[in-house]
């Protein structure tokens, strides 16, 4: 670390430009001493606290600290403005960021759009009229672009709109680890197969989860990012008219939010209608998502299933959550880490994309 700077510092005092283009592929050759870990995780829990969630070569909370020191303040800006005008695009931009980082690691595959070259993720079942946001991350790359051309890439654009986005609803905020380079492919399959389905149980979100090196505990925390946004009707509908191929609803469902959401989402027809994952506090990032799963009132499946499913200890994480809003956002913030860290490019891989959409 200190080499980094002592080169950088050097550098500045030679000229600002070589400074902007030298720094940023100088980490290159850095190794912290950690490790890579198991893919995209480190095996237990919150390893990666302590140190600022810096334990892979490559990836550290100063990054950008000579080559585009406002990077996040671009970021922030942007993100003010959008959502005072639309508190559903943090939601939505927090959302990116798992997608992203659970197909092919967070290298901002998901920005990309279809080409020649590119099956874009953006077509795949969980993405497609799902995933929203793009238009802000092309803006602030576009100002990113101006202030530090071609130095801050997407991946990380993603990562600290998904930071910026829980901070600005009112969640924690946390060290955040930078310089994942983007990726110069997409993966449309690893899309369709590595996003859980809302359906799923909870072996089967287990089972997700820990191909990405998560653990039971980021489960559990990082489904509380369902604590703002929406979900459309096709996304429940299921337990709401036929949970287990019998015509019966899911019998874990509190009875006067089953007649509240089948008004909103009729047995036919209405499959774009939305509801809030969280409706006491759907722009408020707070606990109140547990204490809802623990009222029957968790919108998803793959939201109930964390108190009733019946594996680990996933319910104690549930009612631990709902008691303590503080132990949640230590958590939160722990465990985005963690999911951001998921195989990122760094050093000479990939590249830093100048548009967001597209390839260099
Ligand atoms: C545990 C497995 C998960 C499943 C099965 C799941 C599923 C879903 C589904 C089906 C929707 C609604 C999509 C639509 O109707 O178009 C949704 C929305 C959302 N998800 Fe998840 N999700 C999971 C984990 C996560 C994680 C880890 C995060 C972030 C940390 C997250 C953040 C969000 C947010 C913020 C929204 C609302 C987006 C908006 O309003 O635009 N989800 N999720």
């Amino acid at each position: 670390m200190a080499r980094f700077k002592v080169t950088c510092l050097a550098l500045v005092a030679m000229t600002l430009v070589y400074s902007t283009t030298l720094c940023v592929a100088h980490p290159v050759g850095f190794n912290f001493g950690w490790g890579w870990g198991s893919p995209g995780g480190n095996g237990g829990h919150g390893g990666n606290s302590g140190n600022g969630g810096g334990g892979y070569p490559g990836l550290f909370p100063e990054y950008y600290q000579f080559s585009c020191p406002q990077a996040n303040d671009i970021v922030m800006s942007v993100l003010h403005k959008a959502i005072a005008n639309n508190p559903r695009v943090a939601a939505s931009l927090l959302r990116l960021h798992f997608h992203d980082c659970f197909v092919q690691g967070c290298d901002a595959s998901v920005l990309l759009d279809d080409s020649a070259t590119i099956s874009s993720e953006k077509n795949s079942g969980p993405n497609k009229n799902s995933l929203r946001g793009f238009e802000v991350i092309d803006e602030i790359k576009a100002k990113l672009e101006e202030a530090c051309p071609q130095t801050v890439s997407c991946a990380d654009i993603l990562a600290l709109s998904a930071r910026g986005s829980t901070v600005l609803s009112g969640g924690p905020n946390w060290v955040l680890p930078l310089g994942r380079r983007d990726s110069t492919t997409a993966s449309l399959t690893g899309s369709n197969r590595n996003i859980p389905a809302p359906n799923s149980s909870l072996p089967t979100l287990l089972n997700f989860f820990q191909r990405q090196g998560l653990d039971e505990v980021d489960l559990v925390t990082l489904s509380g990012g369902h604590t703002i946004g929406v979900a459309r009707c096709v996304t429940f509908k299921q337990r709401l008219y036929n949970q287990n191929g019998n015509n019966q609803p899911d019998s874990t469902l509190e009875r006067s939010y089953y007649f509240g959401l089948k008004s909103v989402c009729p047995s036919s027809g209405g499959d774009n209608n939305i509801s809030p994952l969280d409706f006491s506090s759907p722009a408020r990032f707070d606990n109140t998502y547990f204490k809802l799963i623990l009222l029957g009132k968790g919108l998803l499946t793959s939201d109930q299933v964390l108190l009733t499913g019946n594996v680990g200890k996933t319910l104690e994480l549930v009612k631990s959550f709902s008691d303590d809003e503080g132990l949640f956002f230590q958590h939160f913030a722990k465990s985005m880490v963690k999911m951001g860290n998921i195989r990122p490019l760094t050093g000479l891989k990939g590249q830093v994309r100048k548009n967001c959409r597209r390839v260099n």
